[in-house]
């Protein structure tokens, strides 16, 4: 792949291994160009499929997560362009169909289809150099890979709106206080945070761990009594799991669980 590497990286103390893909355009900032999205798909599916893995990191350079879409290719679009081929929601939202987690580890430029990205994983770690924006005004339009609606949902109505009309960007401690990042941690240690974390999650059971995402992602979309039935059921349902006797039992024996995603 061109504009994506991606790699396995294992640990002595988990069974499983973390899904690394790494945003590989460092002169453009990592600008998110058709092509990018397509093998960004990709290795998302390709992670997701392989049962070594269990949890998966997105990452760029110490400049730049992503500077959003490539502006250089979406300078020469016309609306029969965009229309017709049905840009960003052909491949920019296959992330959502991953059932393993995804974290966004990002320092620097996390802007416009950069910060939507990071938005789309499942939570973000972000160095103390992070900075956030909808910058899409200042080019004449409006974010377009859901920046409306998900920082709405994340940071409130207020802050979402004074983000997006003025296309202002964030710092990585504004971003922690508003929730939009789940924690901030020094440059230099943004990675092995965000593998120290994606490994915690790991080590847990996938079953349980792909039932919570998906109970999480769920109160998105439902009001709270269907969300919580929702939730309900899936919490029944790990009942009928190996991973829920092992890990009950390995609680009562007081020792280590050993899960087998069955
Ligand atoms: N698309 C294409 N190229 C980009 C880019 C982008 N989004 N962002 C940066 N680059 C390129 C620059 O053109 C420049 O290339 P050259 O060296 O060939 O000139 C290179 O990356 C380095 O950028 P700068 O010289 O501008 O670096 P800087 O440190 O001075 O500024 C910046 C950094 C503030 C992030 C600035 O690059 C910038 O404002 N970028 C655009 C951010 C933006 O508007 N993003 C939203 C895009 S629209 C979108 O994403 C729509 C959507 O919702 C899906």
């Amino acid at each position: 792949m061109e504009n994506i590497t991606i790699s396995k990286i294992a640990s002595p103390e988990s069974v499983k291994q973390v899904g690394l893909i790494r945003l590989n355009r460092p002169k453009q900032l990592n600008a998110l160009s058709p092509e990018l999205m397509v093998e960004l798909g990709q290795s998302l599916l390709q992670l997701d499929a392989d049962e070594e893995v269990g949890c998966i990191i997105i990452t760029g350079n110490d400049k730049a997560f992503a500077a959003g879409a490539d502006i250089g290719v979406m300078a020469n679009y016309g609306f029969a362009d965009v229309y017709k081929q049905d840009y960003i929601t052909k491949n920019w939202e296959t992330i959502q169909k991953v059932r393993k987690p995804v974290i966004a580890a990002v320092a620097g430029f996390a802007l416009g289809g950069g910060c939507e990205l990071a938005m789309m994983c499942d939570f973000i770690i972000a160095a103390n150099n992070a900075k956030f924006g909808q910058p899409e005004i200042k080019l004449g339009i409006i974010p377009g890979a859901g920046g409306t609606q998900r920082l709405t949902r994340f940071i409130g109505k207020a802050k979402a709106m004074e983000m997006i009309l003025t296309g202002r960007m964030m710092s990585a401690d504004e971003a922690e206080r508003l929730g939009l990042v789940c924690r901030v941690v020094a440059l230099e240690e943004l990675l092995s945070e965000s593998l120290k974390t994606a490994f915690l999650i790991a080590g847990n059971g996938l079953l349980a761990v792909m039932a919570a995402k998906e109970a999480v992602n769920k109160s998105f979309e439902t009001s709270l009594a269907e969300g919580v039935m929702f939730e309900r059921r899936l919490f029944h349902a790990l009942f009928a799991t190996q991973d829920q006797k092992e890990g009950m039992l390995a609680f009562v024996e007081k020792r280590a669980a050993k899960f087998s995603d069955s």
